[in-house]
Parts: structure tokens; C-alpha cells; sequence
């Protein structure tokens, strides 16, 4: 049976309703700001950024959390070789501080998880703290073996398993296999910023 998966889902919460939907096109500048706010204007040099930089995200599995029309919210997946072991990378993951702490993280993860089981991917890595992400499942128990092409702490290389077993003997370095990204030129705050536009 073909799995189905809504694009929108409404979230709950009485004052203050959000949406999930796909990314779209131009939520790209309100998104940049979004994660120099929530990362400092240093992310770009992290070592999750070699696994993205250049690529567009897996098709289907980036998306925006909205609130009257404003996205406050992200996530993305990444095609990745997890010591050959086709699986996914996920981030950034971010919520406007304004909105923090009403389950628009938790919504994010799970219908971004959801989707990518739907599309039937084995596995999600991500790089960060246990103690957010154990709730959707995610441990260091698989990337035991695993390597992030820069520096990284072992204990926050955190995996999930869409499918029973798809990361057993996973060994190796983790590189990116996604798409290349097309660039475009866009005008930010006065500057002209070249920003990667996603395929997906
Ligand atoms: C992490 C983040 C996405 C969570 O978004 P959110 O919408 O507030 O998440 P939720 O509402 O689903 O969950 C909030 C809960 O998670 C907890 N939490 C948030 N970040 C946490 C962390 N790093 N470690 C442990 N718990 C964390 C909050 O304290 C809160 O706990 P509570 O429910 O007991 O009050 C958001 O805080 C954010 O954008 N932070 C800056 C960017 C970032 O750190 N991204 C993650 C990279 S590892």
C-alpha cells in the first residue's frame, strides 16, 4: 500500500495555532535569520555544515513550521553514506525563540521522522543533545563506529532506526550524497547574499 503523508498538519494548542508544512521557496530569507538567531553567524562552520554545504536537502523532507503566516520553525534531512549504509542527516533544527517550549520542536521531529519512514528511509543521524532528542528515539547505541568529518563529541552523534537493523554494522565516516544544490542571488538587509535554494 502506497503510504500517504499530509503536507499540513495543525498543532493544538488554543492561543496559538501552528502549521507543518513543506519549505517552500521563499521562506529561504525568514529561515537564514531564523538560524543566525538560534546559531550565531559561526554555523556555517560546523561540522554538520561539510555534510549540507553545497547539496539540497532530500526530496520532500524540508519543512517549515508557520504561526499567522510567519515561519518560525525548520528542519531539514540530508542525504548521507553512513560508512556506506545509505541513511539520512537531520538540522538544522530550530524554533524561533518566541515560540519555544509549545511542542513546535516535538512537531517538527516527528512529522519530519514520519515522512522520511514514509519515503521509506532506513535511518536518521543527527549531531546534539541526547537529553532533547532521546524523546524521539534517538541514541548513541549505532554511531558507536560512526565519524563526522570534523570535530564532533562521540556522545552526541545520536541515531534513530526507521527499520529494524538499518544501521547494524554501520562503521565508518559519514559523508554527504545528496543532490547538488542550485544558488541564487538574493538581497538580505540591504546585502546581496548567494543562498542555496532547494530542489526538494
Ligand atoms: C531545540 C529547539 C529546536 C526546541 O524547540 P521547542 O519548540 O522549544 O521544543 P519543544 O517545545 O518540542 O520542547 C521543549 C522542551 O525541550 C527542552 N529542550 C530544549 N532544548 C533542549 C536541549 N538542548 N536539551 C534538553 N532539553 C531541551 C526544553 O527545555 C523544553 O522542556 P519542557 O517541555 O520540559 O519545558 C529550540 O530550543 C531551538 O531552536 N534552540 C536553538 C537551536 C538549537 O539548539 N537547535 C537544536 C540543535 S541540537
Amino acid at each position: 500500500m502506497t503510504a500517504v503523508w499530509k503536507t499540513t498538519a495543525a498543532l493544538t494548542t488554543e492561543t496559538a495555532p501552528f502549521a507543518i508544512r513543506a519549505e517552500r521557496a521563499s521562506d529561504v530569507v525568514v529561515r537564514e535569520a531564523l538560524l543566525d538567531a538560534s546559531f550565531g553567524e559561526g554555523r556555517h562552520a560546523r561540522t554538520c555544515q561539510r555534510l549540507r554545504d553545497g547539496r539540497a536537502p532530500a526530496e520532500g523532507l524540508a519543512f517549515s513550521a508557520v504561526h499567522e503566516g510567519r515561519v518560525v520553525g525548520t528542519v531539514r534531512l540530508w542525504h548521507v553514506s553512513a560508512g556506506g549504509i545509505p541513511a539520512l542527516v537531520l538540522g538544522p533544527l530550530a524554533v524561533d525563540a518566541s515560540c519555544r517550549k509549545l511542542g513546535v520542536g516535538a512537531a517538527l521531529m516527528t512529522h519530519a521522522l514520519a515522512a522520511a519512514k514514509a519515503r521509506g528511509h532506513g535511518a536518521v543521524i543527527l549531531r546534539g543533545d541526547a537529553g532533547y532528542y532521546a524523546r524521539f528515539g534517538f541514541s548513541a547505541e549505532k554511531t558507536g563506529e560512526l565519524a563526522l568529518p570534523g570535530p564532533f563529541e562521540r556522545d552526541r552523534l545520536l541515531a534513530v532506526e526507521l527499520r529494524d537493523g538499518a544501521l547494524n554494522d554501520a562503521f565508518g565516516m559519514i559523508v554527504a550524497t545528496g543532490m547538488k544544490a542550485r544558488r541564487a542571488r538574493i538581497r538580505t538587509g540591504g546585502k546581496a547574499r548567494k543562498l542555496l535554494i532547494q530542489a526538494a
